[in-house]
Formats: structure tokens, sequence, C-alpha cells
């Protein structure tokens, strides 16, 4: 039976919902998947950091105030945030990195994920950032010490999207995706089509907690084009840049449009899409766009996620669910721990 020992970059929602999941299925994890998973260290910014190389007590984590310093209530914790040591002295196998994303540059979780990969550490990771901005750099790294990074729920959450494409649809023939990437214009979207204007639909999506005090990132496209990149990056093979995907948002869709479209059975949708042209160039965007109602997508509404993927072989597969949320997150790096205990290069 293999343990992991695994420690968590940044104890917000996400790793908090993960040290809640290890409290809860652990023994049942052993069972199904053929591993657990012991907690030796947390750090973060707010709460502090805390080692334990004989295992960190996985309730009483997830029970933990979140108060600042509150790791300093815990034997050998303390309220400062010991990143450094945490990632590269705590013993771990596994480093769980959920630290907030840096659309500018990725970091500093960029440089947590080279501490860990440098000291021959397993990453995973639902922070779009460093993957988006330092993809190739990390995957060197990766690849130099003999270790698994994995990243799925970066763009679509615990929903499969990064390694359904990679594996299962492998030889397919993938020559392009759209999606729904962004549960929060979507609302919006959607709102609006029951009749709320488009601030009246984002002061709805705040009062719910889907956007943020401030949703530029999410209403402008921002947000999107980041998983953009990684999608195109990962599954096209591309070597985009942020700057190189054209991006704009939903605020300049009035009441109208979505009347008018509505009368002709169409939807307006925030897509983020890339496809291969014929001289293998790769050409992304992130644009509302209108989809007639045979269109894939059409059906997506409220704060799903999804993505349709033209495939050669079978035409267009498409996969929705949810794109947020700190349990579904959470079970993303589950799910990228599973990978890693499958793929041979485990500890
Ligand atoms: N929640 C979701 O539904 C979801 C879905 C997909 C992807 N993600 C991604 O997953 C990551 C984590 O999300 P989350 O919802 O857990 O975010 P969160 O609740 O904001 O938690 C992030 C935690 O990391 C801490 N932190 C920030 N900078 C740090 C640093 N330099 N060193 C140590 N700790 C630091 C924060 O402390 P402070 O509060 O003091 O800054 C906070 O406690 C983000 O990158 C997010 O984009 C989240």
């Amino acid at each position: 039976m293999t343990e992991y020992k695994i420690a968590l970059v940044g104890f917000g929602g996400v790793n908090r919902a993960l040290a809640q999941l290890i409290a809860e299925r652990n023994a049942r994890w052993q069972q199904e998947l053929g591993f657990s998973l012991k907690i030796v260290g947390v750090t973060d910014l707010f709460l502090g950091s805390v080692i334990d190389r004989n295992g960190l007590d996985a309730a009483s984590l997830a029970a933990l105030p979140a108060v600042k310093g509150a790791f300093a209530q815990l034997p050998e914790g303390t309220a400062e945030a010991f990143n450094e040591s945490v990632i590269k002295h705590s013993g771990a196998d596994i480093i769980a990195e959920a630290t907030f994303t840096n659309p500018k540059d990725g970091e500093p979780a960029a440089t947590f994920c080279r501490w860990a990969l440098e000291t021959g550490k397993h990453v995973v990771t639902t922070n779009k950032g460093p993957i988006a901005l330092h993809g190739e750099e990390l995957k060197r790294l990766t690849k130099a010490n003999g270790v698994s990074f994995e990243y799925e729920g970066s763009v679509m959450s615990g929903t499969p999207v990064l390694r359904l494409a990679r594996q299962t649809l492998a030889g397919s023939g993938v020559q392009g995706f759209e999606g729904i990437l962004n549960g929060t214009s979507n609302y919006v979207l959607t709102r609006m089509e029951e009749g709320l204007g488009f601030a009246e639909a984002v002061a709805k999506a705040q009062q719910l907690g889907y956007a943020e005090a401030d949703p530029t990132a999410d209403v402008e496209g921002h947000d999107v084009r980041l998983k953009v990149v990684v999608l195109a990056n990962e599954l096209l093979g591309a070597h985009l840049q942020v700057n190189d995907v054209a991006c704009s948002g939903i605020s300049g869709i009035t009441s109208n449009d979505i009347a008018q479209a509505r009368d002709s059975g169409a939807r307006w949708k925030l897509i983020g899409s890339a496809r291969r042209d014929a001289d293998g160039s790769v050409n992304a965007s992130v644009e509302a766009r209108l989809l007639p109602s045979s269109h894939p997508l059409v059906g997506i509404s409220g704060a799903t996620n999804a993505v349709a993927f033209d495939t050669e072989l079978l035409g267009a597969v498409t996969v929705s669910g949810p794109g947020a949320g700190r349990i579904e997150t959470a079970f993303a790096l589950l799910s990228d721990i599973v990978a890693l205990h499958t793929s041979g290069r485990q500890a």
C-alpha cells in the first residue's frame, strides 16, 4: 500500500477542502485507489505554517478557524508562512499548490512549483498562472527531475478536460476546441436571457459569490484567455503566450442583443477557442459569439462550464460540468494524484 506524504501550499477554499476529503475518505481511497495521503506540512500567507513529518490530523486542519495566524495554535505551528521550508523540508513527496492566481507573471506560485520540482517532489496544482505563463519551463524541470507535474483543475476545476483530451482522445485528431470556460460570465448571460440588465446580472453573480467585487477578469475574458493558452499549448502543441490570444468580453452585449438572439433560437456565449490551421499554426481567441441552436455548447446555462473538442475521427466531443467549487476543485487535485500514482513515477 502506498502512502504519499503531501504538503499543502495555500490553505484557502481548495486545499482546505482537500484536507476535509482526506479526513473523510483516506480509508476508502486505500481500498479504491491503492494509496492514502498523509499531510506533513501546510503553509498559508494568512494562517501561517506547520510541519509534522509524522502526519498532521486532516480533520483538525480542515476545522481550524480562518483567523490570522491560526496555525500558531497547533503544536509546532507558527503564524508565519514558511513556504520554502514546507515545500523543501517537510519530507513531502507531493506538493499541492493552491495559492492565488497571478495573471501577470504567475508568481509566487511558479516559484513554489520550481522549488518543489527542483527538489524532486511531484506537484499538483489548480492554479492556471504558472502553467499559462511558465508552462514550458516547468515541464522541462519536471522531466529533468523525473517527477510529475499535474494541473487538471486549472482549466475546468474537477471536470476532466486536459487528461480527457490528452489520453482518452489520443489519436482522434483534435484540431481545435471551443469552450465556455468562465462560469461567472455564463451565469450573467443566462440571467440576462431571463430579463436582467448586464449590471443587475453582475450584481446577482456577486451576491451569490460567483463574481469578485471587481468582475473585470471574468466578464472581459481575461480569465478565459489564460485557460485558452493552457488548453491550446497542451492539446494542439501550440506555444502561445497570453498576448497572442485576441480577447474581448461580454460587457458590450445588450439586453436588446439577447432578445434578438432569442427570437432566432440562438444564444450569446463567451467562447474561448483555438484551432490548428492547415499550415500548422494555431489561432486562438476569446470573444462573445452568437451560437446557433445546433451548436454543441448552446444548451450550457448558468455557472456550468463546457468544452467541445473538434476531432477528425469523432467530430465534436463535448464535456460539461462544474468549473469551480472548493470540493470540486479539490477533486481535481485528487485526480492529479491518481494520475501520478498510475504513471509509474511514484515516490
Ligand atoms: N475555488 C475554485 O473554485 C477554483 C477553481 C479552479 C481553480 N482555482 C484556483 O485554485 C487556487 C486556489 O483557489 P482557492 O479558491 O483555494 O483560493 P483562496 O481561497 O483565495 O485561497 C488561497 C490561499 O492561498 C494563500 N496565499 C496567497 N498567496 C500566498 C503565498 N505567497 N504563500 C502562501 N499562501 C498564499 C491565501 O492567503 P491570503 O488570503 O492571505 O492571500 C489564501 O489563504 C487559485 O489559484 C484559484 O484560481 C480555484
